[in-house]
């Protein structure tokens, strides 16, 4: 998970990058500290430093990325640009989350405290599963997608690639939720939701589409 590398280094530094932080502590990993573009080198945050921004990562070469970005478009970016440097990136798990042994996960995901994932599950590159998020069996969160905290993925549901779920929703049991696509918080997802669409409600009704369709 973090081959030989100099330590670990997580890219962002707001509140979610913090949290990636403590889980990769709390997980006994050795986190140098935050790389984020926006704030000043130096800055301390939660009692690890800021670094610099992306050009300390290409000064400081061997090191492993957790990615600590919440929005899902801008993560992705950020993987892109790590991985056209061959930089690895680190999958933080918290000890109190539990995961299958039957269930994956792609390099730079992250899984928040009290997460479960269970068997078959499979949580894609650089996913967010954040804080009590129930991923339940034979279920597919793809890359760059986050379930939000207290979210529940039924047995064999999909969320595609960057889309979101918000805190608290729930998708039951074998329904999609397109690329792109928003389920806000609190909704009941009991129909496919298509790409790039923002569903809300209970049941989940389309809301909005969003330009990219
Ligand atoms: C669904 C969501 C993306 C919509 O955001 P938005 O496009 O900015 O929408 P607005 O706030 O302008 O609201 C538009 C309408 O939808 C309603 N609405 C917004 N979110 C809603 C929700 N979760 N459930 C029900 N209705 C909702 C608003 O009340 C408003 O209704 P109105 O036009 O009748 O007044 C957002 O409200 C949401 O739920 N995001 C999830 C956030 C989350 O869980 N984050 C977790 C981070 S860890």
């Amino acid at each position: 998970m973090n081959p030989g590398g100099q330590g670990v280094v997580v890219y962002g530094a707001g509140g979610h990058g913090r949290v990636v932080a403590d889980v990769a502590l709390a997980q006994g990993l050795g986190v140098l500290g935050f790389v984020d573009d926006h704030k000043a080198p130096g800055t301390v945050l939660d009692g690890l430093r800021v670094l610099g921004g992306r050009d300390w990562l290409v000064a400081s070469p061997g090191c492993n990325v957790a990615l600590g970005v919440g929005d899902n478009t801008l993560r992705e970016d950020i993987d892109t640009w790590l991985d056209a440097r061959g930089v690895p990136l680190t999958t933080v798990v918290h000890p109190s989350a539990i995961l299958s042994r039957w269930a994956s996960l792609g390099p730079g995901a992250v899984v928040f405290p009290a997460a479960v994932i269970n068997s078959g599950a499979s949580v894609g590159r650089g996913a967010i599963v954040n804080t009590g998020a129930v991923i339940e069996h034979d279920t597919v969160v793809g890359d760059f997608a986050h379930v939000s905290p207290n979210a529940t993925l039924a047995g064999g549901a999909r969320v595609g690639r960057s889309a979101h779920v918000g805190a608290g929703a729930c998708v039951l049991p074998g329904r999609t939720i397109g690329d792109g696509s928003i389920v806000g918080a609190g909704a009941v997802v009991n129909r496919d939701v298509p790409a790039n669409t923002v569903v809300v409600g209970v049941p989940a009704r389309v809301l909005r589409h969003l330009k990219n369709e």
